[in-house]
Parts: structure tokens; sequence; C-alpha cells
């Protein structure tokens, strides 16, 4: 299914009632909700274990993406799989065995993602895409939302949909996503969208309009 997703962050929602942020959001229209999980090792900030993850399933009622900052990684694949979690995306950067995390992905029987920083160049997937349910390109450095997008991410977005060819392979991207940017990701091949800040702004929802939904046309 390549129709655009939306997969707003509650790194950007209010804290102190998830259950509320996750309705909204989706009331609004989400397609996905997606789980930034930072360890303070492999990425500068901390957010959220296993049993935070568990909390928030049973409020989603689409998708629950988790998007693992986190290394090593393996040793918690199965936690945050028995957590709830529909697709788990471990970095390609956060140990020297991407091709068996991913493997450990698969074995949950989850969705299995692939998330490389903005350093790192599209070829490292080639050999994985395999095992691949989604590719998910980091267009800001990992650890906090609201920063700058970085536009030479969008070659790579490019790259990797020539490379995926027709494979059933999401393109996911993450990182300063807002009116301005999405078109230029869709346009490279992009059809999974996260975004924190520009949905959730001051702490309550604001989904008007995210990014156009004129853009599932494309
Ligand atoms: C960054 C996270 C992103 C972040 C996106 O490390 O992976 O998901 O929350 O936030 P914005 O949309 O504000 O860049
Ligand atoms: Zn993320």
């Amino acid at each position: 299914d390549r129709r655009l997703k939306i997969a707003p962050s509650i790194l950007s929602a209010d804290f102190s009632d998830f259950g509320r942020e996750i309705r909204a959001i989706e009331d609004q229209g989400a397609d996905w909700v997606h789980v930034d999980v930072m360890d303070g090792h492999f990425v500068p900030n901390l957010t959220f274990g296993p049993p935070a993850v568990r909390a928030f399933r049973p409020h989603v009622r689409t998708f629950m993406d988790v998007h693992l900052m986190i290394a090593p990684v393996d040793p918690y694949i199965e936690a945050y799989a028995e957590a709830g979690a529909d697709l788990i995306t471990a970095h390609v950067e956060a140990g020297p065995h991407p091709h068996r995390t991913l493997q450990a992905i698969k074995a949950t029987g989850k969705r299995a993602g692939l998330a490389l920083n903005p350093g790192t160049p599209a070829e490292v997937a080639e050999p994985l895409l395999d095992l691949c349910d989604l590719i998910c390109v980091m267009t800001v450095n990992p650890g906090f939302g609201g920063q700058k997008f970085i536009h030479p991410c969008i070659t790579k977005v490019e790259r990797l949909r020539a490379m995926i060819g027709d494979r059933p392979i999401h393109i996911e991207i993450d990182g300063g996503v807002d009116p301005q940017t999405a078109p230029l990701v869709v346009a490279a091949g992009a059809d999974v969208l996260v975004a924190g800040s520009a949905v959730f702004k001051g702490g309550t929802v604001d989904a008007a309009d995210v990014y156009g939904r004129n853009m599932q046309a494309i």
C-alpha cells in the first residue's frame, strides 16, 4: 500500500496525557503513531522504555511504529515487540551486525525497519533490503524534535527508491518534516512521513491539514 501515510511522533506530545494525545492525532487522520525510543547513549536524549510503550498500546487504534535509537539494540527487541509494537525500526549504525538485528526483529513476527542517519549512504541498505519492510531516512541527526531538515538527504531518498524497485518496502522520512519539506520528499519517493513539531504545537495537537492531504494522490 503506497498511499501516503502520516505518522505523528509523540515525542512532541503532551507527556502528561498520552492517551488523549494519541486519540487526538488519530481522530485527525494519523495513519500510524510514531514512538521515538532514545537511550542517552546512541543519542543524547532519553525517552521511553518497554513499560511506557506497553502503556501506549491500548490507546493506539491504528499502527504503532517504534523507532529504536538505542545501542546495543538486539537485547531489547523482544521487549519492545511484547510491549505491542507493530513495526520495529533499528539503526544500521547501532551495531556491527544489522543483518542479525533485522533477523531478530523478523523473528518476533513484527515488521522490520532500518534507519539511516544523515551521514550514512543509501548503499549500506542494499544487502539488507530483503529483510526490510521499511527504510527510515533520517533528515535530522536523531535525538531531538524540532531540528532543521537536512536537504542533501533528499538525494538519498531518490537512490533508495530506485534501489528498492518494485519491492514492497516503505520509505519513511523522519526529522524536520513540515508543509514545506514534505512535498520534496514525497516527490523523491517517500511514502511515510513522520512529524513531531509540525503536528504538535505548544503541547496541543494541531494537525490541521497535516502536510496537505492532497498529496495522497502522488
Ligand atoms: C528525532 C526523532 C523524530 C522527531 C521528529 O530523533 O526520531 O521522530 O521526533 O521531530 P520533528 O518532526 O520535530 O523533527
Ligand atoms: Zn523517529
